[in-house]
């Protein structure tokens, strides 16, 4: 039978690793230490110096729970407004209403599907406090405009880096431009664990409130406890694991990179809107997200030739009844109901053969040259 294309492969990704995971794994067992130890604490500096930040990153149990404790961090809660893109994976929302905020949405740009800054500045009100900018797909929204807009206006920039570690604006590293990033290392994600984690990135006075936060808000040695305390560490076997995986993230998104470069060069006379790459950005790649009328017949016609693809994401948050209840939604958010009936995501991960590629490309060009 012949063999399926995976929207992306985190067990190919693992096997590269195999001999170094298993060992990573075994050393974590003889230390005795299973949190908060010297592999968390290798780690956190080591994502610093990448992120080209002097305060290490701080370890958390997911990027769900690194917005949860970046947004309390920046002394955000009940009753203030938070403003970010309907169009983003639930837990950006999620995490907004989990501090019993209010998510404001607004709509995104057409070619790089983030924020649009001309949308959150019409969208701030008496109760705004922050701006979540969400680096969709791997592309850095557009901070050169947000980042003045939220100092104009007082407001903390928070930026979701779930899908963008290892994208760029310029020379500047996404998670080190506004005052707080959030990471993801879902298994899926550019720096993929084997389970769940996260990090947060920012200054240090703020990273100290989120490193007492993730251990139930403890001030140590005193253990008097910070309000709205968690659980919620990266532990030291997803620790030693991503420290394995760390040294490759550069190479892996020069590896996404060069997928995403032929998949351009291949479809570009096809009728289907391809990622771009703003000038002075560098896309990571975590997706490879086009545009087309005929979304719904690709996607059957890609899925028959064994061929995965992904939604992200089929329902905007605003129009959501989970997500939308007690918000408020700035605009008619146009862009973002257009693209929800346009997008496809496309296999896109480090491990893909040419062999792999040229099926999705070749089951594509048929698709188009078959009529439509
Ligand atoms: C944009 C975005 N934000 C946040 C998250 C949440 O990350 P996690 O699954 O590690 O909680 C994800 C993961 O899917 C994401 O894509």
């Amino acid at each position: 039978m012949e063999s399926t294309v995976g929207l992306a492969d985190p067990k190919r990704d693992l096997a590269r690793f195999e001999d170094q995971l298993v060992d990573a794994a075994r050393r974590v067992i003889a230390s005795g230490f299973y949190i908060n130890g010297t592999e968390v604490r290798s780690f956190e500096e080591a994502m610093g110096r990448t992120l080209q930040l002097e305060s290490p990153v701080v370890g958390v149990g997911s990027g769900t729970d690194a917005l949860i404790l970046a947004l309390l961090a920046a002394g955000i809660g009940l009753g203030d407004e938070v403003i970010v893109p309907s169009h983003t994976a639930g837990p950006s929302v999620a995490a907004i209403r989990a501090i019993l905020a209010t998510p404001v949405f607004v709509d995104v740009e057409a070619d790089t599907a983030c924020l649009d800054p001309q949308c959150v500045e019409e969208a701030i009100s008496s109760k705004t406090k922050a701006i979540l900018a969400v680096h969709l797909y791997g592309h850095p929204a557009d901070m050169d405009r947000l980042k003045p807009i939220a100092t104009h206006h007082g407001l903390i920039l928070i930026e979701d880096c779930a899908q963008a570690q290892g994208a760029r604006l310029r020379d500047r590293p996404v998670g080190s431009i506004g005052d707080l990033g959030c990471f993801s290392f879902y298994p899926t994600k550019n720096l993929g664990a084997v389970g769940d984690g996260g990090a947060v990135s920012g200054s240090a006075e703020r990273l100290k409130i989120v490193r007492k936060l993730r251990t139930y808000g403890w001030s140590e040695p005193q253990y008097s406890d910070l309000p709205l305390g968690r659980c919620s560490r990266l532990d030291e076997m997803q620790a030693a694991f991503l420290n394995v995986k760390l040294p490759l993230l550069d190479a892996d998104i020069n590896s996404r990179r060069r997928v995403a470069e032929i998949y351009k060069d291949r479809l570009v006379d096809l009728p289907i809107e391809l990622p771009v790459e703003r000038p002075g950005a560098y896309h990571a790649y975590h997706l490879f997200v086009v545009k087309t009328d005929f979304r719904d017949p690709l996607r059957e016609h890609l899925s028959k030739s064994g061929i995965m693809t992904g939604l992200h994401y089929p329902f905007p948050a605003h129009v959501q009844p989970g997500l939308s209840e007690g918000t408020r939604t700035a605009g008619s958010l146009a862009v973002t109901l257009d693209l929800q009936a346009k997008i496809l995501s496309l296999p896109l991960f480090v491990t893909m053969t040419d062999a792999e590629i040229d099926k999705v490309i070749g089951a594509v060009q048929d698709f188009f040259r078959g009529g439509h």
